[in-house]
């Protein structure tokens, strides 16, 4: 969260104090440091540098096209999970040739842009799967690269919803059913075997699920590169946990690495990486204005103009943000941060200390630089925040604020529909 610090009261981003942007530009207002994206990208590659692994940035984190760019620019590839992301990707300058596409349900038409644009490789999730993308590829005379996603049934210790790696998941094949996956695959026309990928879950904190996992799945690499030639590839996901509250200690990229680095080095095989959050979660923050405090019999509301429409994550979760006060003070109160959104689950911070505001005050929700914008919705028909990049002094609008045109644009008007 180095990004974000207290100068002179009040809270900086880089080089700007944070009211300054909410005055510019209203709240709720996404903000991120662009200086923050691009050093955890270089500390990711220098911790991981004997490899030399294709960092392919996972869009789905934060799918806005500057922040794709800046990793474009860095020389990164991305990993994608619907037609739409791969459009985000192109369009802000990915190079098709570095990015992977995932996901349990890919559509035909989604396969087939993939494969007219010759991206690097799709994951595969099952064998009707590969059925589907063969077919697609042969009728488009083409050849898809494919790399199955293999489910090594190991707990990555992280919340329920961003555990992917267990047998009770709907992601990848079990390791029984492996072999039988990649022989099969292999008879298919339109079919290229590239390699194995693995993605255990997200927010994880410790190495030894990725160490588990890795003892699991390099044996199978090491049959897989004796009968498959063209097996080259081991693409290991995401999930490097990041720093929510205070005390907590974030996954540092270099105890990552000391950790998987010398087995995947071993097997020889081209290395892909899949981190999001790692890179842009606490380049984020997601400015709000309190609005109302309201005491109830039970504790104190602090009501803003933030809520579950703009950043998901503490209703879906049960997620920790930390929230502080843009200028600020000593103050403390017991309560819940929550927003205008006609749902008892709406709420930013339940059951807190938080920073004693007053009516007016702004508020930064740190550490909302992933799975915030991306995740949010117009529920309630509320507008979607405007987007805000800063590096250094210098900052850049790249997303206005949804309007209230906006919300209806894809629908006729009311009076003019005939049935
Ligand atoms: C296949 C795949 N790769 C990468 C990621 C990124 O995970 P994280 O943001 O935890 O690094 C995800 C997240 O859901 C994923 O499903």
């Amino acid at each position: 969260m180095d990004a974000f610090t207290y100068r002179n009261g009040i809270l900086h981003v880089d080089d700007v104090p944070l009211n300054q942007l909410a005055d510019q530009y209203g709240t709720p207002l996404y903000v991120y440091s662009r200086s923050h994206l691009k050093a955890q990208f270089k500390a990711l590659v220098d911790a991981m540098a004997e490899v030399k692994p294709l960092i392919c940035y996972s869009v789905k984190a934060n799918s806005n096209g500057a922040v794709i760019r800046t990793f474009a620019d860095l020389g990164s590839g991305f990993d994608i999970v619907s037609g739409g992301e791969l459009f985000r990707a192109l369009r802000a300058g990915a190079d098709a040739g570095k990015i992977v596409f995932a996901g349990v349900g890919k559509t035909e038409d989604e396969i087939r842009y993939a494969i007219r644009e010759n991206i690097r490789f799709f994951t595969v999730e099952s064998e009707p799967e590969a059925m589907q993308i063969a077919r697609c590829a042969e009728s488009m005379g083409a050849r898809a690269r494919i790399a199955f996603r293999i489910n090594p049934d190991v707990d990555p210790k992280t919340h329920k919803y961003i555990s992917t790696g267990k047998k009770e998941n709907k992601f990848g094949l079990d390791m029984e059913r492996a072999q039988r996956a990649y022989a099969f695959a292999a008879t298919l026309p339109g079919i290229e075997i590239a390699g194995l990928h693995m993605h255990i879950g997200s927010q994880i904190l410790t190495v030894e699920p990725f160490v588990e996992a890795l003892d699991k799945v390099l044996p199978l690499c090491r049959q897989f590169q004796a009968l498959y030639p063209t097996f080259k590839t081991l693409d290991i996901g995401g999930g490097i946990g990041i720093q929510y509250k205070p005390d907590q200690a974030p996954l540092a990229a270099a105890a990552f690495a000391a950790a998987v680095v010398p087995a995947i080095k071993r097997s020889g095989l081209s290395i892909v990486m899949e981190p999001g959050r790692n890179l842009v979660g606490n380049a984020g923050v997601l400015l709000c204005r309190a609005h109302y405090i309201k005491e109830s019999p039970l504790k104190v509301f602090v009501i803003a103009d933030a809520g579950m429409n703009d950043l998901i994550r503490p209703s879906l979760y049960q997620a920790h943000h930390d929230i502080r006060a843009v200028r600020q003070i000593t103050g403390t109160l017991q309560g819940d941060l929550v927003g205008p959104i006609c749902e008892s689950g709406d709420f930013v911070a339940q059951d807190r200390v938080l920073p004693a505001v007053q009516a007016g005050d702004l508020l930064a929700v740190m550490s909302a630089g992933a799975y915030g914008f991306s995740m949010a919705s117009t529920y309630n028909s509320r507008p979607r925040p405007a987007e805000v990049m800063v590096e250094g002094k210098r900052l850049a609008l790249i997303r206005e604020r949804d309007t209230r045109e906006d919300l209806v644009a894809r629908e006729p008007d009311p009076a003019g529909i005939r049935f």
